[in-house]
């Protein structure tokens, strides 16, 4: 090891002779020797030369999604394609940085996830397995059953089209008992590898459906509420994800000048768009669009939400993983001012979900609590009037990641369930 002890100030020369990740076109077995490792930088000097190194390497970062989201003492997961792993990871080591591996072999445990996963799913839709991860197609299908099947608590609707032209679907569940009846937003998906989401939104309406006759705390909530769910926010994204790339997070739409596809759709919102947390380059994760609402899938719900905010009380949104529960404002580091209101809620939240298995969500504002980002969902929709806004980081903390095992969709689902209920039994009450 020649260059071992070698001054820091060094290190970034060498950075140049790094290769750069060879791009990954769709094919079996493109993950194959592919790693996910953990760094939590301990000084600056670590933190910069993290972020120089995965800028340049274009590694695709798990969390948090983006190079200057990197800050010392803060948990790093990062895939390392193969062929990058053989530079990177021995210059980890000259620079004295350590780090864990998550994941030795992405393609294994890909395979380990979704083995038999076809002739699982082969079942009619009156025994719809909610304890796999289902493709678009199978979510859409179970979407129209639901619709046909249980007309007395569900309306489908579509808000329009996607990029692709996929039609956005959302479920109106409730009880027709009175003419106004105010009204909880939920979609699923809007990252689209963050599979546990949409899987989360389908158990929640089959509890709904299923809870209703049984639970009187559910009845109220079917009774005095109505809730917009919206499985799969990000379709395009989330079919592009089961055919041929696991890990791809953004929307699909193309970019005139670049070969890279897709806007991040959680940084396309008009609120302090495209500022700190996001980014102006079409190829990165976290890229903006180019301009507010550019994306037809956050353009559709925009409208949606805009027309309805009277109405609608909560805007929940679900993403993966962290375990966290978050509120406004993701931008900046300020109070809301419907603080105590919301706090209370959250608090109440992760101590109903905490209970179910005992495993335990940190909250707080998105700024402090995850890492400040322009443009998203839960500020823009706080900014439009709707007083409690929440984004939740779902499991795991980064055991599986985003691979989140099929096995665990059953209690993610349940304690899951115990925070929505919480937090919308909450909204039924008073709160000053
Ligand atoms: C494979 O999946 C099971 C659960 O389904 C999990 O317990 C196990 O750790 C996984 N193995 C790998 C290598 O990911
Ligand atoms: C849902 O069912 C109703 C009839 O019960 C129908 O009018 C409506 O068009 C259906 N929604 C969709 C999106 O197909
Ligand atoms: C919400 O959760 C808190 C904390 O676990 C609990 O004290 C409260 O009773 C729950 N409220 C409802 C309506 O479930
Ligand atoms: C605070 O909450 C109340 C209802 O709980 C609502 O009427 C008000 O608009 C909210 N204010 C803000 C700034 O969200
Ligand atoms: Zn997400």
């Amino acid at each position: 090891m020649p260059l071992r002890g070698r001054p820091a100030a060094l290190l970034p020369l060498c950075l140049l002779c790094l290769q750069a990740a060879l791009p990954l076109r769709g094919h079996r077995g493109r993950y194959a020797g592919d790693k996910v490792i953990r760094v939590v930088p301990e000084s600056k000097r670590e933190t910069q030369i993290l972020r120089a190194a995965f800028n340049r390497l274009k590694v695709d970062l798990w969390q948090p999604s983006s190079p200057f989201h990197i800050v010392e003492g803060t948990v790093t997961d990062v895939r390392v394609p193969q062929n990058t792993s053989r530079s990177l990871l021995p210059y980890l080591q000259q620079a004295d940085i350590a780090y864990t591996i998550l994941i030795s072999d992405l393609q294994k445990a890909i395979e380990n996830q979704t083995g038999s996963r076809t002739y699982r799913n082969r079942r009619s839709l009156s025994e719809y397995n909610y304890e796999v991860y289902h493709s678009l197609e199978e979510i859409q299908g179970w979407m129209y059953h639901l619709n046909k099947t249980h007309s007395d608590l569900v309306h489908m609707f579509s808000l329009g089209k996607s990029y692709e032209g996929r039609p956005l679907l959302v479920l109106k569940l409730g009880k027709r008992s009175r003419p106004y009846k105010k009204a909880v937003w939920m979609d699923c998906g809007i990252h689209a590898r963050e599979w546990i989401g949409p899987a989360f939104c389908q158990w929640f309406v089959k509890e709904a459906l299923q809870m209703y006759q049984t639970d009187p705390a559910m009845r109220k909530m079917l009774t005095q509420l109505y809730f917009y769910v919206m499985p799969v926010f990000n379709v395009d994204g989330y079919h592009f994800s089961w055919t041929n790339d696991r890990f791809w997070r953004k929307t699909r739409s193309k970019n005139a000048r670049f070969r890279c596809h897709g806007v991040d759709a959680n940084r396309n919102w008009k609120v302090k768009w495209c500022d700190e947390g996001a980014s102006f380059h079409p190829c990165d994760d976290t890229y903006c669009g180019p301009f507010p609402e550019s994306e037809p899938e956050v353009k559709a719900v925009a409208h949606f939400l805009r027309k309805h905010r009277k109405q609608i009380k909560a805007y929940l949104s679900f993403h993966a993983y962290a375990q966290m529960l978050l509120y406004p404002y993701s931008y900046k580091y300020a109070t809301i001012p419907n603080f105590s209101c919301v706090e209370s809620a959250a608090y109440n939240a992760v101590n109903a979900l905490q209970s179910a298995h005992g495993v335990r969500y940190r909250y707080g504002p998105a700024s402090s609590t995850l890492y400040v980002s322009s443009g998203s969902s839960m500020d823009w929709a706080y900014k439009n009037g709707i007083p409690y806004a929440f984004a939740f980081e779902l499991r795991d903390t980064g055991h599986f990641g985003f691979l989140l095992p099929e096995t665990l969709i059953k209690p993610t689902c349940t304690e899951t369930m115990l925070a929505v209920k919480n937090i919308t039994l909450h909204l039924l009450k008073k709160c000053h």
